[in-house]
C-alpha cells in the first residue's frame, strides 16, 4: 500500500468476529490495503502486543452498546498494544444498527496506552441477535461495498478525525434510556451467570453457564471449531463450555442442527455472513486460555 508521500506502508488488520461480519469487513479492508489479517484471539493472550507496522486496523462487532460496546477481548487487546504512538490506528465496528459510543470508548483505551485512534467507523451489518430478511441483508451488503471504497480512500492517505460515534446532544437525549437499558442488561447477565456480586466484565465470560444442547446434537464439533476463543470442549460427544465466553454467539449460529440454546436469545436467529465459512473461522487456533 502507498501512503501520502508515495512511500510503501505496511498494514496489520486485527479482527474479532463471531458470525463472520467483522471478519468479512476486515478481509475486505486488508485486501484493499495489502494488509496482513490477524485474529485478535491469536495474540491477545501472549505478553504485550508490539508491532512496528505503519497502520493498525482494529475490526470487531459491537456488543452491548448501552454499556460500552467494545467486546472484552478487544478491550484486552487494546490495553496490550505497545508502541502505538508511531502507528496510524483506525477502527471499524460492525453492528446490527446502533453502535452508541463504541468507537469513542475504544479510543479512550488506546489513549490510555499513549496511542491515538485516528479514525473510527461504524458499519451496519445484518444483526446476529435478531432476524433480518435475506432481501434486507442484500441491501446492507450493498451499502458496505460503497462504504468500503470511502473508508479505503480515507485510510490510504492516513486522514484523521472521522469518528462515527454518538454526538453530545444525542448522548444527553438518550441518557435516561441508556441508564435504564444498561441496568436491565447487567441484571439479566448476572442472573444468567449465577453471579450477582461480580462486576460486569467478570459476569460476561460466565454467561455460557446457560448454554445447553438438545437431542439434535450429533457431536460434530463445529461449535468448538468456530468458537473464536476456544471456549468449548467436546466431551463424550457433547459441547462443554469453559466459562471464558465472549458472548459472540458463533456456537449458536453455526451449529448445523440448531441444537444449542441459551434461554436468553431469540431461537429464530440463524445467521452467519454468507461469504464466511467454518474454515475461515478456525484460524484462531493459537488462542491459549
Ligand atoms: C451479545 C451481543 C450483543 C450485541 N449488541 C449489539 C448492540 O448493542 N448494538 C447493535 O447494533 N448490535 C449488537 N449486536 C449485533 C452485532 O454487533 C452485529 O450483528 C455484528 O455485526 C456481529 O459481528 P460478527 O459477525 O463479526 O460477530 C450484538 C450481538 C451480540 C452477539
Ligand atoms: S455444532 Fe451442534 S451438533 Fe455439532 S457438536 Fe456442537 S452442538 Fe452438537
Ligand atoms: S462459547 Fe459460543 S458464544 Fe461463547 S465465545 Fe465461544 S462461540 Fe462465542
Amino acid at each position: 500500500m502507498y501512503g501520502k508521500n508515495g512511500l510503501i506502508m505496511s498494514a496489520e488488520i486485527y479482527y474479532f468476529s463471531g458470525t463472520g461480519n467483522s471478519l468479512a469487513v476486515a478481509r475486505d479492508i486488508a485486501r484493499k490495503m495489502d494488509g496482513k489479517l490477524i485474529p485478535i484471539a491469536s495474540v491477545v493472550n501472549s505478553g504485550p502486543i508490539i508491532t512496528d507496522t505503519d497502520v493498525i486496523g482494529i475490526v470487531f462487532p459491537v456488543h452491548f452498546s448501552a454499556i460500552n460496546g467494545v467486546p472484552g477481548i478487544v478491550q484486552k487487546f487494546a490495553r496490550k498494544l505497545e508502541s502505538t504512538d508511531s502507528s496510524y490506528i483506525f477502527a471499524v465496528c460492525t453492528c446490527g444498527g446502533w453502535s452508541g459510543a463504541t468507537i469513542e470508548n475504544l479510543g479512550k483505551i488506546i489513549q490510555l496506552r499513549g496511542g491515538k485512534l485516528s479514525a473510527g467507523f461504524t458499519v451496519k451489518m445484518p444483526s446476529n441477535i435478531e432476524v433480518v430478511s435475506l432481501e434486507e441483508q442484500q441491501k446492507i451488503f450493498h451499502k458496505w461495498d460503497e462504504k468500503l471504497e470511502l473508508i479505503g480512500e480515507y485510510i490510504k492517505v492516513r486522514n484523521e478525525g472521522e469518528f462515527e460515534t454518538m454526538s453530545l446532544p444525542v448522548k444527553i437525549l438518550l441518557a435516561p434510556f441508556f441508564f435504564f437499558y444498561k441496568f436491565k442488561i447487567i441484571r439479566l447477565l448476572k442472573k444468567l451467570s449465577n453471579s450477582s456480586d461480580l462486576p460486569f466484565e467478570e459476569v460476561v465470560p460466565l454467561t455460557d453457564r446457560r448454554f445447553y444442547t438438545d437431542e439434535h446434537c450429533e457431536g460434530c464439533g463445529t461449535c468448538a471449531r468456530v468458537c473464536p476463543v476456544n471456549n468449548i470442549k467436546i466431551v463424550e460427544g457433547r459441547p462443554e463450555w469453559q466459562h471464558h465466553c465472549e458472548v459472540c454467539f458463533a456456537c449458536l449460529n453455526w451449529c448445523p442442527n440448531g441444537a444449542i440454546h441459551g434461554k436468553w436469545m431469540s431461537e429464530e436467529v440463524k445467521y452467519h455472513h454468507p461469504e464466511v465459512g467454518v474454515s475461515d473461522m478456525v484460524s484462531k487456533a493459537s488462542f491459549k486460555d
